[in-house]
């Protein structure tokens, strides 16, 4: 029995994408879309392959599609908003939308164990970077000095991005002491030095051409270490985001990070 999945921000860029995989998925099947700007009844898969229908009110279509799992990449109110929802019907969730403060995560796994269903939270469904961030984790017990630099197109609502905050947090669990954050002695401009998490310098970059980027340089005594991941197309994301689909129902309560279902 193929996966019946409905997309919550159906109509954003991410949503299309993650339209366009579960279509292309043997064991996977489009059960409807939501998109609080959706217009039409139907939206044509973006591989024309059929169409799906097309809500505007969620609990319109968790009714009327039933579906087994509920991906969200909207925005990050209407996600809470959408998962609350998808808990009381008793849908598992799929969740790469980004802004998810951490009381919220502990309401998402509150509904989740209460309700009986699985919810994985990605801030990053490209393998690429829960590896670099798996890296960052090693490299920190090493160096004293790190600081981040993300980089992402300029329509991105928040920063710095959930990748950033959770390469810092990895990275501060990863090691005994605070890493060193020198502050200058005149800053002249204001917020040149970044954000400070978790004494790390995080810096947000925010323009067209770019997608989802980041480093994360170590620095010690004559030596530093960059570790390097970009995202040039949303494709990317895809094949985490197919097997969080797949594997979720296998959870109860709240799986955060790609990192859990590929066991590393
Ligand atoms: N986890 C990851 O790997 C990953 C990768 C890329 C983007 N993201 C995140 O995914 C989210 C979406 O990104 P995007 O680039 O597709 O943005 P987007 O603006 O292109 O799309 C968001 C869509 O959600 C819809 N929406 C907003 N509020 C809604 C609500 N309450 N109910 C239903 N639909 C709603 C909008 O109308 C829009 O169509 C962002 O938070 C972004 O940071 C995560």
């Amino acid at each position: 029995m193929s996966i019946r999945v409905l997309v919550n921000g159906a109509l954003g860029k991410m949503g299309l994408e993650v339209i366009k995989a579960v279509c292309n998925d043997t064991q996977t099947e489009i059960a409807g879309a939501v998109d609080i700007k959706a217009t039409d009844k139907l939206l044509l898969c973006p591989d024309q392959s059929g169409s799906v229908q097309l809500f505007v009110d969620l609990e319109t279509a968790m009714g009327k599609t039933k579906p087994h799992v509920m991906v969200d990449f909207s925005q990050a109110d209407g996600c809470m908003a959408a998962t609350r929802m998808a808990a009381q019907q008793k849908v598992n969730l799929v969740i790469g939308t980004t802004g998810l403060a951490s009381h919220d995560l502990v309401e998402i796994d509150q509904l989740a164990k209460e309700n009986g269903i699985g919810v994985v939270v990605a801030p990053n469904f490209a393998l690429g970077a829960v590896l670099m961030i798996h890296l960052a984790r090693i490299a920190a017990k090493y160096f004293d000095y790190v600081e981040i630099i993300e980089k992402h197109h300029e329509q991105k609502l928040d920063a710095p991005s959930g990748t950033a905050m959770s390469t810092a947090r990895a990275m501060r669990e990863a090691r005994e002491g605070l890493f060193k954050h020198p502050q200058v002695h005149k800053e002249i401009l204001s917020g040149t030095r970044g954000g400070e998490m978790e004494g790390v310098a995080v810096h947000s970059v925010r323009m067209p051409g770019l997608l989802a980027h980041q480093e994360v340089i170590f620095g010690t005594s004559g030596q530093t270490l960059t570790i390097k991941h970009d995202s040039i197309n949303r494709e990317c994301f895809m094949p985490g985001v197919i097997m969080a689909i797949k594997k979720v129902s296998e959870h109860k309560g709240l799986v955060y990070g790609l990192d859990k279902l590929l066991g590393i």
